[in-house]
Parts: C-alpha cells; sequence; structure tokens
C-alpha cells in the first residue's frame, strides 16, 4: 500500500514540478503589479479573478476566469455575486477583500486572506437599511487604527456616498452620509484579453504572483483529473492489452474497520416523501398547500391544489373557522344544492390502485346543519370506470374521524378519488387520507412496500434523515423542527418544502425511527446548529441567519428532549409520547448530526458550539456528528475540521458530489487523514451521473472506503430517491413511479456493497502487469472479513477498456467452501441499465478471476466452520 502512495505521490509532484516549470521566468522581477476584479461573465457569479504585469501595460490574467474567492451570499439561482471588489493589504500583512453584493441591498462582503488563495470565512453585514451599497471601498486611519468603508447608494435619485468604521472587520458603526471627497476612487480601468474591467492595482512581490500562478494551475489540473472520462479511453489506452493483475494477502493481517460503512441519506427532495415512500394516495389531504410553498412562482399551488369540483349543483371552498387543530387550518367546505356534483382528488399524477388490494380511507367531517349526510367515495378510471366504492355517513357537528375501506378491482397507475355527497346541504371535510393495507411491515401511516423494500435491499447498516438542506431550511422560519412532525396527523405543523413544494410531515420522526428499526438500519437524525442555510433566500436575510440567542436555550432543550423521545422509559415526559405513538420500548438512539454543510461563519460555530458542549454533557453516550462544508476542501470544510478538532466532535459529516475523475484519482484521500482526529461520516456523494462509469468510480472508492474503514465509519450516497417528472437534483440512486421502480446501476453498487461488508480489513497487494499511473488507478481491490459469518468477501474493480486476469493469492484462511458466489457488474461505460450477474467459482487459496473490461466484481468466499 505504501508502494503505491509513493507512486502516486511521484508521479503527482513530478507532474505538478514540469507545470511550474513552464510558468518560472529565468530573470523574475522583484515585484509586480497585481490586478483584483470580477467580470460580469455569469451575472457576475465567478468571484475574485487576478491578472499581473510588470509595467502595468501589459496585463495576463491568471486563468481566464479563474476564481480565487467565491462569493457565498444568497441563493444559488440568483446570488452568490461578486460585484466590484476591492482589494487591500493590512497593516500586519492580512488581505481583505471587500465587494458589493447586488444592486438592491444595503449588505456588503468581507473576506480576509494572508496568502490571496485561502480565504477566511466571508461576512456580510447590514450597513444600511433601504438602499444599497456599490463601489465599496476601504481606507486606513494609522493613528486611530481604524479602517473607513465607504460606498455608493443610489435608491434616491442622487448618488449619496455612506461609510461605517470598524477595527477588526466584525463590528461596525452606524453608517453615516460622507462627502464625495471620502471617496478614493482608486479602481482603475485595465483591458484583459480585449476586455475593459475594473478593478483595483497592488504592487506585490514576484513571488505572490508566482504562488497565485501555482494555485491556479494546480487547480485547472486538479480539474483536468477530475474530468477525465471513459469517451477519451481509446486514445488514453490506446494499444493496451489485456492486463495481468495478482492479488496476494494473508487473512491474518487486518485491522479493525467500521461495521457501519453502507448506509442511506432521505431527504425529502425530488418528491421522496410525499407522493414516494410515504404511501399516503392524496396529494394535499389537508389543504394546506400555499403560494408561499412555490414563493408564489405557481399560481395553483393554493389549499385547492390536486382537488376539483366534477359537476354542477355544488360549491367547493375553504374556510379557516374553527378548524381540527391551529396547525392545520385550512378546510374544504363542499355545499351542494342538487345531488352530482363530486369532490376529486387527482393523487400524485394519478392514483396507482392494485387490482385485490385493499385500501384505508379515512376522513375528517362534520355537518354545521347538523344533519346527517351520506358520502359515496369511489376510486375512478379516467374514462369514469369505478374501481372501487364505499359509503360514510357523517353526523356530526364536531370533527369526527371516520375510517372505511374500498377494495380496487382493477390494476390502475392514473385513478383518482371521488367524494360524492348523497344529501342536500353543507359539509366539512379535511385529512382526506388513502392508504394502501400493504404497507412496509403493514405499518399503519406506513411507507410504500416496494420502495422501501428497494431501500432496505441494499441493507444499510444507518439512516441519516431528514436531510440535507431540508433540515436547515430556507430563512430561519424554514428550519425543519423534529418536534412538529409527531403525534396525530392533524396536528402536525405541514410546512414548505425548501426543494419547492409541500412536506405534510406525515412521514414525520416516528415514522423514520420506525423504519429505521423495521430494516435494521441505526437511526442517525441530523438537526439544525441554530443557523439556516446559507443558500436561503426567503424570509428577508439572503444570508446565513443564526436564531436569535434568546431562542437557542429552547432551541438546545428540543435536542435533549429528541434523545429522551428516543431512549427515555415511558415514564419520562418524551419517552411518554414515543410509547403513546405504539413504541414503548426504546429507539436507541446513538448518533446525532448537528449542522448540515454550513458555511462555518463565526454565527455558526458560537451556535454549534452551545449546542455540541450540552448535548456532550448531558449525553456522553451519543456520538454527535458536526459538519465541514459542502465541498472536499475550501474555507468551510478547513474551518469545520478546525473546529471539529478543537472541540473534540466524535465525527464530522463530509460532502462532495465530484465527476468520475475526481473519484478515480482521488483514492488516497483518506490515506492521508489523521487518525487521532474527529472520524469521517461521508454523508453525501455521488459523481454525477448513472452511466456504468459513474457507478464503477463510485464502486472504486469504496475500495479505498474499506481501506480506510478505521477513520471513515460511515458512507451515503445521495440522494437516494427521485421520482420522474419531479427531478430537482440529478442524480440519484433510485427513481420511482407511481407503479414502478428503477433503480440506477449505482443502486447496485451501493447494494453489493451492503449485502457484503465486513469488520475486517485485510491489507493486500494489487501487482500489475502495466504500472502507468493512468492504469494503476483504474484497477482496485478490498479484501474484507465479516467476523460474524467469518465470510472473506474480495472486491475489484476494473475501469479499463480490456480485461484484467486476476491470480487471486489467499493464505491464512484455513477452512472454506471451495464453491464461492462471484457477482459482477459489466458493460459499456456508458450503459445506464445494468444488472449484476450472480453466478459460482471455485476458489482456493490460489485461484484465478477474470474480470471483464468496465466491471465490479463480489467474490464471497464462504468460511467453513
Ligand atoms: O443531496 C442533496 C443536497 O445536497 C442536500 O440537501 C444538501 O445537503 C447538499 O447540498
Amino acid at each position: 500500500m505504501k508502494n503505491k502512495l509513493l507512486v502516486f505521490a511521484f508521479t503527482f509532484v513530478t507532474l505538478f514540478t514540469s507545470i511550474k516549470e513552464t510558468v518560472a521566468m529565468v530573470n523574475p522581477p522583484d515585484s509586480a503589479y497585481l490586478f483584483a476584479y470580477s467580470t460580469t461573465n455569469n451575472l457576475g457569479k465567478n468571484g475574485l479573478h487576478f491578472a499581473w504585469s510588470v509595467d502595468q501595460k501589459s496585463w495576463t490574467s491568471i486563468g481566464p476566469e479563474h476564481r480565487f474567492l467565491f462569493c457565498d451570499y444568497g441563493s444559488w439561482g440568483r446570488g452568490k455575486r461578486m460585484l466590484t471588489p476591492f482589494l487591500f493589504l493590512d497593516q500586519n500583512q492580512s488581505w481583505h477583500c471587500i465587494w458589493s453584493l447586488n444592486e438592491t441591498e444595503g449588505v456588503f462582503a468581507h473576506a480576509a486572506s494572508s496568502d490571496l488563495s485561502y480565504w477566511k470565512p466571508q461576512t456580510y453585514p447590514t450597513v444600511i437599511m433601504g438602499d444599497n451599497c456599490l463601489f465599496p471601498e476601504v481606507s486606513y486611519n494609522k493613528t486611530t487604527q481604524i479602517y473607513l468603508i465607504t460606498w455608493l447608494s443610489t435608491a434616491t435619485k442622487d448618488t449619496l456616498v455612506y461609510g461605517v468604521t470598524t477595527s477588526d472587520f466584525k463590528a461596525y458603526s452606524e453608517a453615516k452620509r460622507l462627502k464625495a471627497n471620502n471617496r478614493l476612487n482608486v479602481r482603475k480601468n485595465i483591458t484583459i484579453g480585449g476586455v475593459s474591467e475594473t478593478g483595483i492595482v497592488c504592487k506585490v512581490s514576484w513571488y505572490q504572483i508566482e504562488s497565485l500562478i501555482d494555485a491556479e494551475r494546480l487547480s485547472s489540473y486538479k480539474l483536468q483529473l477530475e474530468e477525465e472520462s471513459y469517451n477519451d479511453d481509446d486514445i488514453r489506452f490506446k494499444g493496451i492489452k489485456p492486463i495481468d493483475a495478482t492479488l496476494s494477502f494473508d487473512v491474518s493481517q487486518s485491522k479493525k474497520i467500521s461495521d457501519l460503512l453502507i448506509g442511506i441519506f432521505f431527504e425529502d427532495l425530488n418528491y421522496a416523501a410525499d407522493g414516494g415512500l410515504y404511501a399516503e394516495l392524496i396529494q394535499n389531504r389537508d389543504f394546506e398547500y400555499s403560494l408561499h410553498d412555490l414563493k408564489g412562482s405557481d399560481k395553483s399551488w393554493t389549499s385547492t391544489k390536486a382537488w376539483s369540483l366534477r359537476g354542477v349543483g355544488g360549491t367547493f371552498t375553504i374556510d379557516t373557522v374553527l378548524p381540527i387543530h391551529a396547525n392545520n387550518k385550512n378546510f374544504a367546505v363542499l355545499k351542494i344544492s342538487t345531488i352530482g356534483p363530486s369532490l376529486v382528488n387527482e393523487g400524485w399524477s394519478g392514483i396507482s390502485v392494485t387490482e385485490g388490494e385493499k385500501y384505508n380511507f379515512s376522513v375528517f367531517a362534520r355537518t354545521p346543519e347538523n344533519i346527517t349526510k351520506k358520502l359515496i367515495v369511489r376510486l375512478i378510471s379516467k374514462d369514469g370506470a369505478v374501481l372501487g366504492e364505499t359509503s360514510v355517513t357523517v353526523n356530526s357537528l364536531k370533527w369526527e374521524k371516520i375510517d372505511t375501506v374500498i377494495a380496487a378491482n382493477q390494476t390502475i397507475a392514473d385513478a383518482s378519488l371521488e367524494i360524492l355527497p348523497q344529501s342536500i346541504g353543507t359539509v366539512n371535510l379535511d385529512m382526506v387520507s388513502l392508504f394502501p393495507q400493504k404497507t412496509f411491515n403493514g405499518r399503519k401511516n406506513g411507507l410504500r412496500a416496494d420502495l422501501a423494500q428497494t431501500i432496505a435491499d441494499i441493507h444499510p447498516r444507518f439512516m441519516r434523515f431528514p436531510g440535507g438542506c431540508l433540515v436547515h431550511g430556507d430563512g430561519l422560519n424554514n428550519i425543519y423542527h423534529w418536534k412538529n412532525t409527531i403525534g396525530p396527523l392533524e396536528s402536525r405543523k405541514p410546512q414548505r418544502n425548501l426543494w419547492g413544494y409541500h412536506q405534510t410531515v406525515g412521514l414525520g420522526y416516528f415514522e423514520y425511527f420506525q423504519f429505521c428499526e423495521d430494516i435494521g438500519a441505526e437511526p442517525l437524525p441530523v438537526v439544525a446548529a441554530g443557523v439556516c442555510c446559507q443558500n436561503s433566500s426567503d424570509g428577508g436575510a439572503g444570508q446565513q441567519g443564526g436564531m436569535p440567542m434568546c431562542q437557542m436555550d429552547s432551541y438546545i432543550q428540543d435536542i435533549l428532549d429528541l434523545i429522551e423521545y428516543c431512549n427515555g422509559d415511558t415514564k419520562t415526559t418524551w419517552g411518554k409520547k414515543r410509547a403513546e405513538a405504539g413504541h414503548p420500548k426504546p429507539f436507541s438512539l446513538k448518533y446525532i448530526g448537528i449542522g448540515n454543510e454550513d458555511l462555518i461563519s463565526d454565527i455558526f460555530q458560537e451556535r454549534f458550539e452551545m449546542i455540541y458542549k450540552v448535548v456532550k454533557e448531558k449525553h456522553p453516550e451519543i456520538t454527535v456528528i458536526g459538519t465541514v462544508g459542502p465541498f472536499e476542501e475550501g474555507t468551510d470544510y478547513t474551518e469545520g475540521w478546525n473546529l471539529a478538532t478543537r472541540l473534540g466532535v466524535p465525527m464530522v459529516d463530509e460532502h462532495y458530489y465530484k465527476l468520475p475523475g475526481w473519484f478515480i484519482n482521488n483514492q488516497d484521500y483518506y490515506d492521508k487523514y489523521d487518525r487521532t482526529k474527529s472520524k469521517v461520516y461521508l454523508g453525501e456523494y455521488a459523481s454525477r451521473g448513472n452511466a456504468l462509469y459513474n457507478a464503477l468510480a463510485e464502486a472504486s472508492y469504496l475500495t479505498a472506503i474499506e481501506r480506510n474503514g478505521d477513520v471513515v465509519h460511515m458512507t451515503s450516497y445521495a440522494p437516494l430517491l427521485a421520482k420522474d417528472g419531479f427531478v430537482k437534483w440529478k442524480t440519484d440512486l433510485i427513481y420511482f413511479g407511481n407503479n414502478y421502480i428503477k433503480p440506477s446501476v449505482n443502486y447496485y453498487v451501493q447494494k453489493l456493497y451492503g449485502e457484503n461488508s465486513g469488520d475486517a480489513y485485510i491489507e493486500n497487494n494489487l501487482a500489475l502487469s502495466d504500472s502507468k499511473e493512468t492504469v494503476r488507478r483504474r484497477v482496485s481491490a478490498s479484501v474484507v472479513r465479516d467476523s460474524k459469518s467469518g465470510d472473506l468477501i474480495i472486491k475489484l474493480v476494473n475501469l479499463l477498456p480490456v480485461e484484467v486476469n486476476t491470480h487471486v493469492k489467499l493464505n491464512g484462511m484455513d477452512k472454506m467452501d471451495t464453491t464461492a458466489v462471484q457477482t459482477t457488474l459489466t458493460g459499456n461505460p456508458g450503459d445506464k441499465k445494468v444488472f449484476p450477474v450472480t453466478e459460482t467459482c471455485t476458489v482456493g487459496s490460489e485461484f484465478k478471476i477474470s474480470m471483464p473490461a468496465y466491471s465490479f466484481k463480489v467474490i464471497r468466499i464462504v468460511a467453513k466452520h
């Protein structure tokens, strides 16, 4: 292994040195000019750029459009803009960059750096209300040691000059109107690549310029590796012959690895919960959809969404007077003057029913006139055929829950539900629900059986839920609060789903814990770290907001209550609620995630630390999982790791979505990790594609994860589910429609790893007949042993266009079944429909296995006892 690393390190250093040599000057000047600017391309979202010059006449950009600093303010759609950056070197030789964010808000951005490449977390002080903040500038008063930041505001007809002062870029004075002569006006226009750009010129050492050039070159080299794809394999591997490989290992040479490596991450994204895993067949059952769910972009997304009145002689309206529960304020009012009209629900683009299956129908109803009303409830096809029918009687002035059953007489994917009043007058309806009786494990308010089973088949050892961005939410008002998601369905608090729809929270915390138990997965709930998502655009601030400090105690108490809900005995307040929900036995919670790929700002750090300290003190038995930002490197990653190390957080959650080339070329990512620091939960990763090549790149990376199973304790591919027609985030693991499931090729990789996990990693040596680096990185192996069964599992990945004939030399396994099971996933690299094939093979202390071009193979050798 060590040798492998040395070869990789050597190749990388050699390549990078040769890149450096191409830019090294023979007689470099001592100093040069640096021009800092941002372009207007991509609406100004391309960040901070640099160009250099020795004479201020001829300028060279350092990688056109290469960003040395990326603005993280606002949502991905409209935010992330860097306008008119101003670069400034302070007395302590620290660089500061301030910039304008947009044309409307009175906010500017600040970040500091010691080398112009690594930037500390950004801050976004609001300096003026009701006006904007354009062309910010900084000047320094040596006597007072105070910085003055001035800007132009243009909301009124005159352009006004304002300023604030600061000594630390953390606390700012109130904005004051200033005279125009307080402005430095030092921005210059420089022509770069034929385009005139506005920015700041600074004199710096040549060394500084060279290190920026190096940084850009390294970054483009990394990108080049990441973008390596199978489309170039014809050229990359021209003339390549089948490879001979020898995989040798001694079963007694092993190290302990985590037995929780393969898990799942569930988030209600792409209609994963409502309309997906949650088996409810009625859309908008509580009439709580609202325009705000989609921020007003769809005028039809209101409380009547998915409902309609069919026929004449009646009206269908929404009322809010005396609702079932304050959290469920809307209900339907059906006023019938002539028998005939019906209230119809279209389901989730149709209701899928199966012939012979029974469906539980329930509704909360009341009759305001106190006159008994009969309602026919039926399933109908598009052409009006009745697929199943029942009736209910409403005879209460107060809200009453009515339950009945409908049996389907046909299998159809796009039925609808019809409620036909048989009496004249008014009836109020709410929580109209239709559930298949056959839910996963037969649970009430349960999950779609086929979809849940597909997930269970991965054999996930843990489940992270309920998100993702969904947890920290779009704005402080959108943070996910677990308490809103338990208890009777009619009392739960539905809310806007930040992925652009609505969450009923019918699939709430109780159901998540129950599902974990049903599939043998450790529950891993994630709570917000007292901050909302940094990509927020709703509810005021277009940035990460922190809960007001006065709310933090009660928020932390909620987290302690969650632990009690799971683990407390039935006499405790929250343990009792769990028992009332039907689960007196504890859920035995062991892990809790705090935060989701947050911006590691001061606002975050302060709140995270408060939560972490209390949870650690009150529940030392719980493993807290911190967060280190959304990427595999950069500011949040570094600051997140620093924070975790400082506080001694036991585990951190890493996220990265990269192209297959990244996974192929970064197999040593965790080999380099310090074993004494926090353990890793790779909570979100994917190679951004559903072709076989992507799946193989992930399989190959997972061999490296198994090798590093002493530091990486858990992994989960993301996202898990996506409903066809509602895919907001591409790419996903399992696609589905109302009546079908389409697992991706990537799914089979997860499943094969889940079914064939081990808890001991066996050191191995993989020698190849062709030792070129590009070849070596495309053939990988991992050997693990499962201590419970004693079985030995060999995983082999071949990302080459030729076969790899592998000679396995296995030592130290005395008793084994010589007939093993091998499962192969292979095809053309671009194939999206590839299925694993399982067959038997003969094994022994030495045996040969062929790995077809572009393949993943798992061989399970059964131990004989
Ligand atoms: O998995 C989809 C999203 O990706 C998650 O919600 C978020 O954590 C990440 O950015």
